[in-house]
């Protein structure tokens, strides 16, 4: 019996590039879940980015805004490419998507960096290095440099030209994130790493301070460290399963999940969740995005690997849906596929060729109709 009016409404923004052949195959494990009965969506499509800008002169409309307002949680592709590299700044594909990260107030962006059994041959680094490791990065992601005032680019009296950026933290922006790198400790090992440049920023030393407070008045039981981030981007190659949970601001997190991402083998395995305030009903806005991007090099080729997307779907059952057990069968199929040894370009072996990005598709799809 099918279930009747979903109330769970999924705004999905394929976006450019590779997005929306990863989106598409991502869609094929909700048509799974609603024809098998386990869970029906209410899903919305909408343009964003380049697409947007192609269709409606704007990387993200008004419209698609509210739309994303309203729905329950957004799941996104990827934005950007050399097509749209010669427009004016703010009509930049890579604007939508920060624009719906600081009007949704997505504050606190979850990256985790889970290696596959499978895949710990993948990373460029040995395996005993990487194998079991699983951190998470928790990146302040409507603050900071990203978005601080001034910024710009401004003529000097001599002619010559200065461009500015600035990093700014209030206390409140860094109490909410660390809270949320506490609680997310809390189910995991208890320990989170705060990492900044206090020995080059004021900022970075708030951020210290603030960390310590929060730590010492509401999460006694976390143990906290801080730690530098250039060490952090060091130790992450060095020794990585040192780390249980990260807590950083919005550049930093940036660059740091990429290397993390990296680890776990390629780019194309990291999913993200990006989440606003819990409200009184504890409902929270979310998005779900792969952390990889656009890839405007494969994009349109079938070769993209969709398993960042599928895991960000997955992510969206957990904390959007309390969906736990959906969650797992999502991130076993995909556990499952890889102990197949299907592999897409980007995470086979040297001289090995890879499946397409529909072929992966169609092997998760086979383990999750085994594990049903
Ligand atoms: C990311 C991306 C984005 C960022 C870009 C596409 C704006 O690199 O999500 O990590 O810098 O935040
Ligand atoms: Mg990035």
């Amino acid at each position: 019996m099918a279930q009747s009016q979903s109330n769970r409404r999924v705004l999905v923004l394929p976006g450019d590039g590779i997005g929306p052949e990863i989106m598409h195959e991502a869609l094929r494990v909700v048509h799974f879940f609603d024809r098998r009965h386990i869970a029906s969506f209410d899903i919305a499509e909408d343009l964003v980015g380049g697409a947007a800008y192609d269709a409606y002169g704007t990387p993200l409309r008004d419209a698609t805004l509210l739309k994303a307002l309203a729905s329950d949680a957004v799941l996104f592709g990827s934005v950007g490419g050399p097509k749209w590299e010669k427009l004016p700044f703010e009509l930049w594909p890579e604007r939508g998507l920060l624009r719906l990260r600081k009007e949704m107030a997505l504050f606190a962006n979850l990256r985790p960096a889970v290696v596959f059994d499978a895949l710990a041959e993948a990373s460029s680094l040995k395996r005993e290095l990487v194998a079991g490791l699983d951190l998470v990065i928790v990146r302040e992601l409507t603050g900071g440099i990203y978005f601080g005032e001034p910024r710009g680019i401004e003529t000097l009296a001599d002619g010559s030209r200065r461009g500015i950026n600035t990093e700014v933290y209030d206390e409140s922006e860094i109490e909410r994130v660390v809270r949320v790198a506490c609680e997310l400790a809390r189910k995991r090992d208890g320990r989170v790493c705060e990492v900044d440049k206090a020995n080059v920023m004021e900022s970075g030393g708030l951020w210290r301070e603030v960390a310590q407070r929060v730590r010492d008045t509401e999460y006694p039981d976390i143990e906290l460290s801080f730690m530098y981030a250039d060490n952090c981007a060091m130790q992450l190659v060095r020794n990585p399963k040192q780390f249980d949970v990260i807590v950083t601001g919005n550049l930093f997190g940036d660059i740091l999940s990429d290397c993390a991402a990296m680890l776990t083998g390629s780019l194309g395995m990291l999913p993200s969740a990006s989440l606003g305030e819990a409200d009184a009903t504890g409902r929270r806005r979310a998005l779900y995005e792969p952390v990889h991007g656009s890839a405007p090099d494969i994009a349109g080729k079938n070769l993209a690997n969709p398993l960042a997307c599928i895991l960000s779907l997955a992510m969206m059952l957990r904390y959007s849906f309390d969906m736990g057990e959906e969650a797992d069968l999502v991130e076993n199929a995909v556990r499952r596929t890889l102990a197949a040894g299907v592999r897409t370009n980007d995470i086979a072996g040297s001289g090995m060729r890879g499946v397409s990005t529909r072929e992966m598709g169609d092997a998760v799809l086979r383990e999750l109709e085994h594990l049903v």
